[in-house]
Formats: C-alpha cells, sequence, structure tokens
C-alpha cells in the first residue's frame, strides 16, 4: 500500500514524465541514449527515488539545475550547417521516395532522437489537393502516419463534406518527427525541417494546397499572420523552382476539437477549395 505522500510524490513525477514526453514505460532503469551515442560519457546510473520526499523537493526534481543535467556531447544542436545539409539532401531528391530516404537517414534535427517513425506522409502522391499539418503527435509517431488520432478523424469527416478521402488526397507535416510530449517545435526545429516539407510540395505539385493551422501557414506561406486572420484567404506557396500553388490556410482539426463553433469557418474553406480545384479542373 502506497503512503499518501509518496502517492503524491509518485503523481507529480508521472506528470512531469508526461509533460516531457515520456510517456511508455520500456526498462526498468532509464538509459542516456545521448550519452551512449557519444560513448565518450557513460550514461550514468539514475538514482533511485527514496520512498518518501517532502513536496518542495518534487518541486526541485520538476526544475533540475544545470549541475543535474549536462547537455549531451555529441547530441545534435540544430544549426545552420544542419539547415543547409537538408537544403542539399532535399534538393537532390528527385522523387519522393528519395525524399523519404533522404529523410529518414538524415540526423540533423534532434526530435528524430526521441521520436518512434518518420511520419512522412499518408495518401495519393498523385492527387491534386494536399494538406500540411504542423507536427505529429502520439498516435502519428506510432503509427508513422500523419493524422491517424483524434484531429485525424476530424480531418478524415472534413475531406469527407467535400467528397474527398485519404486515397484522393496527399497529407504530410512541416515536421516529420514528433516533439516530445506534443510541445511545439522550435523555430531552429523547423528550419532545419523546412527544405524537406518545400520539396515534398514541390515533387507532389498539387493544385492547391491547405495549410491546416498556423504554424503551417507561418512556415509555408512567409506570414507571421496570425491563423485567425489569415483563414479563408487564398495565398500563394511558391516552389523553390518557381511555381505558384494557390494556398488556403485554415484551421487546424485539434483546434477545432477544442473551439467546435468554429468548424464551421473551417466547413466554409473546405467549400472554397472544393470550388477551386472544381475551377482548377
Ligand atoms: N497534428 C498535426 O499537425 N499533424 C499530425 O499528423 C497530427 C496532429
Amino acid at each position: 500500500m502506497i503512503a499518501p505522500d509518496t502517492a503524491n510524490d509518485l503523481r507529480a513525477l508521472l506528470a512531469f514524465y508526461a509533460e516531457a514526453g515520456v510517456d511508455e514505460a520500456l526498462e526498468d532503469e532509464p538509459a542516456n541514449r545521448f550519452a551512449e551515442a557519444s560513448s565518450r560519457t557513460p550514461p550514468r546510473a539514475a538514482a533511485p527515488m527514496p520512498a518518501q520526499r517532502p513536496e518542495r523537493e518534487v518541486a526541485q526534481r520538476q526544475a533540475p539545475s544545470a549541475t543535474t543535467i549536462r547537455p549531451p556531447a555529441t547530441a545534435t544542436v540544430p544549426d545552420e550547417a544542419q539547415a543547409a545539409l537538408a537544403r542539399q539532401l532535399a534538393a537532390g531528391a528527385s522523387t519522393l521516395e528519395e525524399l523519404r530516404a533522404a529523410m529518414a537517414g538524415f540526423d540533423g534535427c534532434n526530435l528524430k532522437s526521441t521520436a518512434k517513425n518518420l511520419v512522412f506522409a499518408d495518401g495519393n502522391p498523385q492527387a491534386s489537393l494536399m494538406l500540411v499539418g504542423e507536427a505529429p503527435g502520439r498516435d502519428e509517431d506510432l503509427e508513422g502516419l500523419p493524422f491517424v488520432g483524434r484531429s485525424g478523424r476530424l480531418l478524415d469527416r472534413m475531406l469527407a463534406a467535400i467528397g474527398y478521402d485519404r486515397n484522393s488526397v496527399y497529407i504530410a507535416n512541416v515536421i516529420p518527427w514528433r516533439p516530445p510530449g506534443n510541445r511545439a517545435p522550435t523555430p531552429h526545429e523547423t528550419e532545419i525541417c523546412r527544405p524537406f516539407i518545400e520539396r515534398q510540395i514541390e515533387l507532389v505539385n498539387p493544385k492547391v494546397l491547405v495549410n491546416l493551422g498556423g504554424p503551417s501557414a507561418k512556415t509555408l506561406l512567409d506570414t507571421s499572420e496570425g491563423i485567425l486572420r489569415l483563414r479563408g484567404n487564398w495565398r500563394v506557396h511558391t516552389t523553390r523552382s518557381g511555381v505558384a500553388i494557390p494556398a488556403m490556410p485554415t484551421l487546424h482539426p485539434a483546434y477545432l476539437l477544442r473551439t467546435p463553433a468554429h468548424k464551421r469557418l473551417a466547413w466554409r474553406d473546405f467549400v472554397d477549395v472544393k470550388v477551386k480545384l472544381r475551377e482548377l479542373g
């Protein structure tokens, strides 16, 4: 039987783990994979947790000091060199399969080291309609496919409402690796991943692009405006080779799950998309 204080400590610790993206138990002891990769810094054994600790101590553990956690010796720090390498790899891929292979072999984004899978795309690469979200969540990371969780199910319904499904559209994300704990990707991470999604759009060459949510719109439409202002207005995504693709920024399905009253706005945007696709033949 767990004593009340210990139960509180454990609850706080689990909440901290969940927040940090540690949402599965794999082994009894934690392993520092960054340190293992460097092989210069052997992994440190975790200190066993005493049975009972006052709440103040738990709070201190939640905000570890620089003396307890050091940056791993060879962890990949996002920087311009990695972004340049990503640009080179992306430009060198002449098919989607080559692009997928280049991304799978790329170690320049720190998010890859905590993700389970590369989430490349789902749907039909010949589709006229391409949708781009922000980054995979837990379900997407586990399956290696974009938009398969709750937001994905809503997205499927939104597509069905205008007569489309996953066989008639192509779906990808700006960031192909799940950020731990579903935190927002940093600007550096976004810059490193940007060449890959830009090349993916260029290779699919859709007639219409839909940006699901603010981060996708900001990254791909060269704007800093908020999504509530952007949505519903046609923009243009220009590929590196100069092809101009009409783009509709709209509300992210995860936002719509939290704010169902705004579904009608997304509905309007999707109807506009259908009309545009019909116009473009
Ligand atoms: N949210 C996204 O932006 N992309 C996914 O694949 C899932 C949820």
